[in-house]
């Protein structure tokens, strides 16, 4: 079968080298997926739940009485009890506690950052730095630094979508005072791994370093006692997969005190008087945890952790890793009979400098992308969970796309409310959007050649003198889901 051939291919399922079973840890905890015949690759979109996280919230939630937090009864002091032991297992998980660093929960990873972005004191001599390879929900902080008068600089991409020169450019934008620099562990475009000694290095020039490890940590170790960020914001179903709505904004102590909260909300305030018009912000993380916590998602923290833990981040690193040098490899190697390329990757092709997320354009006979959306459309037909578009990162995708700034403004400003992605390729002349495979925990060989065995469809059908590129969409999906299976 192409499948396992394929396989043959890419790598040989060798077990973990420590003898780690994760074939007996997919059966145990994802079982679904090959019940269903689904073949999971978006964990940069979410990781899944295993099912041990899932008995141990509803054993909890069944024998459990659970108040509102913020009272003193007994039912209130049980859920405090759990959220203070979610919060332990968050600054556990991160080699922290917290005579160090404080753990606030939120909504999400957006939230975290949005915490951050109206509390921090912008103004014109405290600058907003961004790298240009960022998620929308940290891109978005410019827009109150821009209120505050504060400068905006952006830190470029080179053509492999690492950063450029970065240290270099840190120390020239400090000279005209520092401010906060934010920028991902990890990118959710390219699945580059930009360097965590910056974190340090900009510290050391003044900055305060806020670092979204959102699609970092979900397959990697992130001690921040060595990596001292003075902001770091995850969404726990990044992590692993349960509960959703759920974030969090992890702090230094002494950053949090740079951060001046523009409004208080139920829970945050130590008293607040409507006749004296006078309030005050609780001490710590209550302070930022704006109204009544999710406290039953919260109670589902540590059962999460606990699988990770199980696992071990060092060894689900390594996993993660050699699955994704598979699939490169594997991507590398699809060519047409001429040795032309199939694929065209964004980002490192290996090694230390990236994580387990690749994205990836399948080419025409003439070398050009194929429109994401059809390469998406097969996929899903075929079972295959990926992830196609921009991913929310509009820095990354203008630089892997190569879209030059004068015309990407023009057509901006001239979609404008009409703006769709088929729309601004159109005007721009060029195939924008990619399809993002990323790997995590329940993945194996079986799914990275799945993938590959839905991607050889095009080739096939390419080299058989079918335009891939003029059929409609459906047709084409259902004549490459075939190869997939
Ligand atoms: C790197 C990165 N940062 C931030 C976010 C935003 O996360 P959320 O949507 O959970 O707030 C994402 C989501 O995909 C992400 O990948």
């Amino acid at each position: 079968m192409l499948t396992h051939a394929i396989a043959r291919e890419v790598d040989s399922p060798a077990p973990s080298r420590d003898g780690f079973d994760f074939a007996a840890l997919r059966r145990r905890e994802f079982a679904r997926l090959d019940a269903q015949r689904h073949c999971y690759l978006d964990y940069t979109g979410s990781a899944l739940y295993g099912v041990s996280q899932v008995r141990a919230h509803m054993r909890l939630l069944r024998t459990g009485v659970f108040g509102n937090p913020h009272s003193e009864s007994s039912s209130a002091r049980a859920s405090t009890a759990i959220i203070e032991r979610a919060r332990d297992a968050v600054l556990r998980f991160f080699d922290v506690d917290d005579a160090s660093h404080v753990v606030c929960f939120c909504a999400n990873a957006s939230a975290a950052i949005k915490l951050v972005a109206e509390s921090y004191p912008f103004g014109p001599q405290r600058q907003l730095l961004l790298s240009a390879d960022n998620h929308n929900s940290v891109n978005g902080i410019r827009e109150y630094a821009r209120a505050a008068g504060a400068p905006l600089r952006i830190l470029p991409l080179d053509a492999g979508l690492a950063l450029q020169r970065p240290e270099e450019a840190l120390t020239v934008s400090a000279r005209d005072g520092a401010g906060l620099f934010a920028f991902p562990a990890q990118s959710n475009f390219s699945g580059a791994q930009h360097p965590l000694a910056l974190v340090s290095h900009a510290r050391a020039l003044g900055f305060d370093v806020l670092l979204d490890c959102a699609a970092f940590i979900p397959s990697h170790p992130l001690s921040l006692r060595d990596c001292p960020a003075d902001f770091a914001a995850l969404s726990f179903y990044k992590l692993f997969g349960y509960p959703t709505g759920l974030g969090a904004l992890v702090m230094r102590r002494d950053a949090m005190c740079k951060l001046r909260r523009p409004w208080f909300a139920g829970g945050t305030v130590r008293f607040a008087s409507v006749r004296a018009d006078l309030h005050r912000l609780q001490d710590g993380a209550e302070g930022f945890e704006d109204g009544t916590p999710d406290f039953l998602g919260i109670a589902a923290l540590p059962a999460g952790f606990a699988l990770l833990e199980e696992v071990g981040m060092f060894r689900l690193r390594a996993h993660v890793a050699r699955l994704t040098d598979a699939l490169l490899d594997g991507l590398m190697r699809l060519r047409r009979d001429d040795g032309s390329p199939l694929i065209r990757i964004y980002g490192p092709r290996r090694g230390s400098a990236r994580g387990g997320a690749v994205s990836f354009n399948v080419l025409d006979a003439n070398g050009r992308p194929l429109p994401y959306a059809t390469v998406e459309a097969a996929a899903r037909e075929a079972g295959i969970s990926v992830r196609g578009g921009c991913f929310c990162n509009p820095g990354a995708a203008e630089a892997a796309f190569g879209v030059e700034p004068e015309r990407l403004k023009r057509c901006l400003n001239m979609l404008d409310g009409e703006f769709t992605p088929e729309r601004f390729s159109e005007c721009a002349g060029i195939e924008v959007g990619a399809i993002r495979a990323s790997l995590g925990l329940a993945s194996n060989d079986d799914d990275v050649a799945r993938l590959l065995g839905l991607l050889v469809g095009f080739r096939t059908l390419a080299q058989t003198g079918c335009q891939a590129a003029s059929m409609d969409r459906m047709s084409l999906a259902t004549s490459v889901k075939s190869f997939a299976n």
